[in-house]
């Protein structure tokens, strides 16, 4: 990953503090080539031949600081990943269900490519439970991904091959090799841009908040700012749900765990 950008000390830590303001990611000194190899993928972009002549410009421009923020995050995902949480939250959902048609309020709190939320909307569909599911990121570019819904054929193998003839079309000709989510799932899910860390939650609450795979690129007081946020996104006995790679222990919060749902805690 070699790149012949210069950052001195001083440069390195500014930018890894604005990287942490804006949107909590914490990079280390260990992650020094990989912060020069996005500084010289901008400065490309950007075609701006100076990285010292980049920084400025990024320190003042609050575009480029979210064009920036987009390289730096990881959006590794794919449909049903860590299902076994989401299937046993979907099993409590139904129960409660029984005689009442309850819309359930869902939110996806970091949902990057739309893998997430496509796999949770299909399932409450086989289910036939009514709901509406936000599904939210940092980052615009895996947003235009999520809602454009189209995928290499790949990232869907752990669906079940039911599922994926219900809810998926298959692509032929030039699209052979993808797939694309029908629109009936899209109308249940609103994308939309949201910041963990800055952004102020929903005024409405959730039955269900999701919150999987991100927090373990944060510190501790940045994942307790986090959970306690998402603790107020919730109704009274509302669900939250972390990455099985993640944990609440030696954080200061008010969840409860729940047994026999994976990494799945309730307010
Ligand atoms: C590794 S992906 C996880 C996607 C999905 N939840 C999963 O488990 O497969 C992490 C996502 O968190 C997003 N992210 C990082 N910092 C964020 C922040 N401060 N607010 C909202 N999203 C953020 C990234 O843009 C990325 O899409």
């Amino acid at each position: 990953m070699g790149s012949s950008i210069e950052l001195n000390n001083k440069d390195f830590n500014e930018l890894s503090q604005l990287v942490y303001n804006e949107c909590g990611i914490n990079i280390h000194k260990g992650k020094l080539e990989l912060l020069k190899s996005k500084i010289a993928k901008r400065m490309r972009v950007t075609r701006i031949p100076s990285s010292s002549t980049y920084l400025k410009h990024l320190k003042n421009d609050k575009t480029e600081i979210t064009e920036f923020i987009d390289t730096v995050t990881t959006n590794h995902s794919f449909f049903f990943r860590e299902n076994r949480g989401i299937e046993a939250i979907i099993a409590r959902l139904s129960q409660q269900n029984t005689g009442t048609n309850k819309n359930f309020r869902l939110w996806c709190a970091a949902c990057s490519t739309g893998d997430e939320p496509y796999s949770v909307a299909v399932q409450m569909l086989e289910r036939g439970l009514s709901f509406s599911l936000l599904a939210t990121d940092i980052s615009h570019s895996v947003l235009e991904t999520a809602a454009r819904g189209v995928y290499n054929a790949e990232r869907v193998k752990n669906v079940p091959t039911a599922i994926l003839h219900r809810y998926f079309q298959k692509g032929t000709g030039s699209r052979k090799g993808y797939i694309r989510v029908r629109d009936e799932i899209k109308r249940h899910i609103v994308f939309k841009k949201f910041n963990l860390i800055t952004d102020p939650i929903p005024t409405q609450p959730f039955d269900v908040v999701l919150c999987r795979n991100v927090m373990i690129y944060f510190d501790n007081p940045t994942t307790e700012k986090v959970v306690n946020k998402l603790h107020q996104a919730l109704v009274p006995g509302g669900l939250f749900t972390i990455g099985q790679a993640e944990s609440l222990l030696n954080l200061n919060h008010r969840f409860r765990p729940i047994k026999n749902i994976p990494s799945t805690h309730i307010k």
